[in-house]
């Protein structure tokens, strides 16, 4: 049996079952790399649509497709073996149908090996939800703001400002939940409106920029480490990889302009008897 064998990876269930307990820690991960950094620290690693921002320089998450997310998907699988692996469903991929939405699920689950998708919506997305639960698919819902409908909103925005806005965004919370969600992502949403919602519904809120009352927290990597051109205003820069990068490169460039054997010389050295 091999080593990665002997890890329990966590599952959905567990992950619900932290609701009110200890605070979930998550972050993205597109890498088989990264994902073996995080995967010490984090109990569920989002392959999200992101992607298309982060390694692809998209406007929009609107773009990406399913392949895309299976391919890194099964990169950040074959990285990780301790946090549960939740990949995000791309637009266009689940919204059609009940039925359009298990296909693809089951694509994801099936090609990647990931124990958990993620797909944007409320009430209006719950009989999908209960439907891909009923299937055997556990499903992460994404409330609040949810990017893939920029067009529809016409901007990346806080939403629930104003209390009189609130309604509708805690129906979709509630909606998700009735419908068997194991969790929530509950995005850029104001602190009273984060809060109502996580004491009202029975499952995880895992806040982005949705404050510190939410169950978990997740964050893009790429903004964490100062590593994406453009970051929300609410993300803390935990580390500043861009200009280390930069120096990185820089340095190497210099060694080559130079003739200098930019390489460890010994390596390629003959050997004198
Ligand atoms: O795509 C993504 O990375 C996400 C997170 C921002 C939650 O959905």
């Amino acid at each position: 049996m091999s080593a990665q064998a002997d890890v329990k990876r966590f599952t959905a269930p567990d992950i619900r079952a932290r609701k009110g307990g200890e605070p979930i820690v998550s972050l993205t991960a597109y890498h088989a790399h990264t994902a073996r950094i995080l995967d010490r620290f984090c109990d569920f690693i989002l392959v999200g649509d992101s992607l298309g921002m982060v390694m692809h320089g998209l406007e929009t998450t609107v773009p990406v497709t399913l392949d895309m997310m299976i391919l890194q998907g099964h990169a950040v699988m074959r990285g990780s073996r301790r946090a549960l692996v939740v990949v995000d469903m791309p637009f266009g991929s689940y919204e059609a149908s009940r039925e359009q939405a298990f296909m693809s699920a089951a694509r994801v689950m099936k090609e990647t090996g990931c124990g958990a998708i993620k797909l944007e919506g409320g009430a209006h997305m719950a009989p999908t939800i209960a439907f891909l639960v009923e299937r055997g698919i556990p499903v992460m819902a994404h409330v609040g703001l949810t990017p893939q409908a920029i067009n529809a909103l016409g901007g990346f925005r806080a939403r629930g400002r104003d209390p009189a806005d609130w309604g509708p965004f805690e129906d979709d919370a509630r909606a998700v939940a009735e419908a068997g969600a194991f969790a929530v992502v509950v995005e850029a949403v104001a602190e009273p409106l984060a809060a109502r919602m996580t004491r009202d519904i029975a499952i995880p809120t895992i806040g982005i920029g949705a404050s510190a009352v939410c169950d978990g927290q997740i964050l893009v990597l790429e903004d964490m480490l100062g590593l994406s051109p453009r970051v929300p205003k609410f993300v803390k820069r935990f580390g500043d990889l861009g200009p280390s990068i930069e120096k990185a490169v820089a340095d190497y460039a210099a060694e080559v302009r130079a003739r200098s054997f930019p390489g460890q010389a010994h390596v390629y050295a003959v050997k004198s008897k």
